[in-house]
């Protein structure tokens, strides 16, 4: 995730000092990550300048103080862990600048759990990303209690300069908003496989071949009032009493286990051994801006 950031940065033009307490990692995966991506987004036509260019502007530096210590922004993306996002960001508002914004990439994770206790807890908040950030646009930002609306103005600023695009979450939330919407329709998912209604394998075509061509382009409130001559409310008033029907009756609870979970994974690795999966991901991203590059304006589309 850190290396997805720090291209995102890099290609807008900034300086990006990247940092992990592991030195293999950034040179035996961050680093070699950030060269396929720019090698991709080159190809496909999303940078102006040429790879090597970008790439010189992510340093490694030694010490979490060396990399926030002349920052204007600070994007923390290590583990999903409680205590370890405290200590890091503990040293990390013991050396930045007290008006440097720190923002977490926390999935689910509420801010308040871990940026309450720093110094300036008003200059810190969540920016989740969705995996990659180098190649998907959108980002959450959520305030914790402490957090100045300055500062959630100024990430969101910031972020849409570098060419993403910031949703901002009014209220903290567990798991924010995509991952509630994602995990929703998974947890149904599990169910239909679960209780025999249709396969794994369907379930992907069914978002691949159905949901996501419609969802790529518009959202589903915007489906909705598409679908209906009289708009949302004509959609509502024919299909509304379906739409609460359905809602109730999908079993966010259904308790799968792990031989649903061992099933499911067999299917998927029928069609994609496990080995193979550097290589579909190269494909996945190909096609994830090969999709962004059909929906932008022409203007837009060097970002
Ligand atoms: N992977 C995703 O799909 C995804 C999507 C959105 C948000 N996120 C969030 O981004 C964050 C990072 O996720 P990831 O998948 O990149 O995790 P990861 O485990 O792949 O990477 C975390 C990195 O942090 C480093 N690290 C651990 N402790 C450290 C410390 N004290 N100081 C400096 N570096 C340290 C590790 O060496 C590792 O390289 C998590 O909070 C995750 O929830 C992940």
């Amino acid at each position: 995730m850190g290396a997805a950031w720090a291209v995102a940065f890099a290609r807008a033009g900034h300086a990006v000092a990247l940092f992990d307490s592991s030195s293999e990692q950034i040179h035996k995966h961050a680093l070699p990550h950030a060269h396929r991506t720019l090698d991709l987004l080159s190809r496909a036509g999303f940078l102006e300048e040429g790879t090597g260019r970008v790439l010189a502007r992510i340093d490694v530096a030694g010490s979490i103080a060396d990399a926030v210590a002349e920052a204007d922004y600070v994007q923390e993306s290590v583990r999903e862990d409680v205590a370890i996002k405290r200590d890091v960001f503990s040293e990390i508002a013991a050396h930045a600048r007290p008006d440097t914004v720190l923002a977490s990439s926390t999935s689910a994770i509420r801010g308040s759990e871990f940026l309450g206790h720093i110094s300036h807890p008003e200059r810190a908040l969540v920016a989740h990303p969705v995996n990659p950030p180098s190649l998907i646009p959108l980002v959450e930002i959520c305030a914790t209690n402490r957090t100045h609306a300055d500062v959630v103005s100024r990430t969101k600023d910031f972020l849409t300069e570098i060419g993403m695009t910031p949703v901002v979450v009014r209220k903290e939330i567990d798991g924010f908003l995509l991952n509630r919407l994602q995990y929703t329709l998974v947890a149904e998912a599990l169910h239909l496989v679960g209780e025999g209604y249709c396969s794994a394998e369907d379930i992907d075509l069914i978002i691949t071949d159905g949901l996501a061509p419609r969802w790529a382009s518009i959202g589903p409130f915007a489906v909705a009032h598409l679908n209906s001559s009289g708009g949302f409310l004509g959609f509502v008033d024919q299909l509304g009493p379906m739409m609460k029907r359905i809602g109730q009756d999908a079993r966010t609870d259904y308790p799968w286990d792990m031989d649903l979970a061992r099933t499911i994974h067999a299917a998927l690795a029928e069609r994609i051994p496990v080995s193979d999966i550097p290589e579909h991901q190269d494909r996945r991203d190909a096609q994830i801006l090969a999709a962004r590059k059909i929906r932008r304006p022409a203007k837009l589309q060097q970002r």
